[in-house]
């Protein structure tokens, strides 16, 4: 049987490729992307993600919503020296493809009406759109089937502060609301997880990108800006959070070492904002969330490698991907 899931994305890099597995896994059944406030510019995440259709042959195939275009009560704080245009400076004619005219909190909501208890949603961005979602409509988190969250870091360092890992950091407020709603959380966070078993060096990089399909040319040109970025600061490789939390729902097998954690979020704080509390056990206090420990890295990357090498006819032309 299929897996029923939205993507809830700012969509830039991995996010695509998040969005890619979606979209060409098998046992996956993507019923909706939809965008908050996070990387990049609200309108450039838009166009990645019909790009991102678009390369999987799969536009008008998959509904885009626009959700929160910024946090909740923060400005936005973009990740543009991360990611550029987060597409590798890839473009398409986007004329006459619209998002859907519902608001991403609402598509939220209706869909987990309409199969109550069946969707799984992944959320690979900040936590705006899943909090509005619960303060709009409490019984929110009854109807969602888990919830997936690329967020935070267990006890470890961030990568937008000291303290802070990028979705956590940019709405706190949000991913508060979401720790304390009552959903089914499993965490696949910044570190030690994404460093340690979710990085491509240079060498596994090319090996996807010479895959031969318009996906893996795609993957490769959208993720050497991370690639960059992330070796200029001392990770040695490019880091793939998102597309784990997305392999992770689809391919439980893959997770070797998880734990029951009791999660906060810091919100008020400056110096800590958006840093993630993992109690572990012993405080006394009562779990709220599966975190991911360790997976099996060398599958992962077998698994990213064997998707993005599927054939696929895009639906538009990419300008400017390379074949
Ligand atoms: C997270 O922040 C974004 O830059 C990535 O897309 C990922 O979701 C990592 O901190
Ligand atoms: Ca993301």
């Amino acid at each position: 049987m299929k897996i029923p899931l939205i993507i809830d994305t700012d969509t830039a890099q991995d996010d695509c490729v998040a969005i890619l597995l979606g979209l060409l896994d098998p046992v996956a059944d993507l019923r909706a992307i939809t965008m908050v406030a996070g990387n990049v510019g609200f309108e450039q995440q838009t166009k990645n993600a019909f790009m991102t259709l678009s390369v999987a042959g799969a536009l008008g195939e998959c509904p885009v919503f626009l959700g929160c275009r910024r946090p909740m009560v923060r400005a936005w704080v973009s990740a543009e020296n991360v990611h550029g245009d987060g597409a590798g400076g890839l473009t398409m004619d986007n004329s006459g493809i619209e998002p859907e005219a519902e608001h991403a909190v609402d598509a939220l909501l209706r869909l987990t009406k309409e199969s109550p208890g069946e969707i799984n949603v992944v959320a690979i961005g900040p936590l705006t759109n899943i909090a509005m979602a619960v303060i709009k409509d409490p019984t929110f988190p009854d109807r969602v089937k888990s919830l997936y969250i690329m967020g935070g870091s267990n006890n470890a360092r961030g990568n937008i502060t000291a303290a802070a890992e990028f979705n956590f950091y940019v709405d706190p407020d949000a991913a508060k609301v979401v720790f304390d709603a009552g959903f089914d959380i499993t965490v696949i966070p910044w570190e030690p997880l994404t460093i340690q078993d979710a990085l491509f060096s240079r060498q596994h990089m090319a090996e996807i990108g010479a895959g031969g399909s318009p996906v893996a040319s795609f993957f490769a040109q959208v993720c050497e800006a991370t690639l960059d970025f992330d070796e200029s600061v001392g990770i040695p490789g490019s880091s793939h959070p998102d597309s784990l939390t997305v392999a992770l729902l689809l391919h439980p097998e893959l997770i070797t070492k998880s734990a029951l954690y009791a999660v906060d979020v810091e919100a008020d704080s400056e110096l800590t904002r958006g840093y993630s509390a993992m109690s572990w056990g012993i405080h006394g206090l009562k779990a709220n969330a599966r975190v991911i420990e360790a997976v099996d890295a060398a599958a992962f990357f077998g698994y990213i490698k064997e998707s993005m090498a599927t054939p696929t006819t895009p639906s538009r032309e990419i300008l400017g991907l390379k074949r």
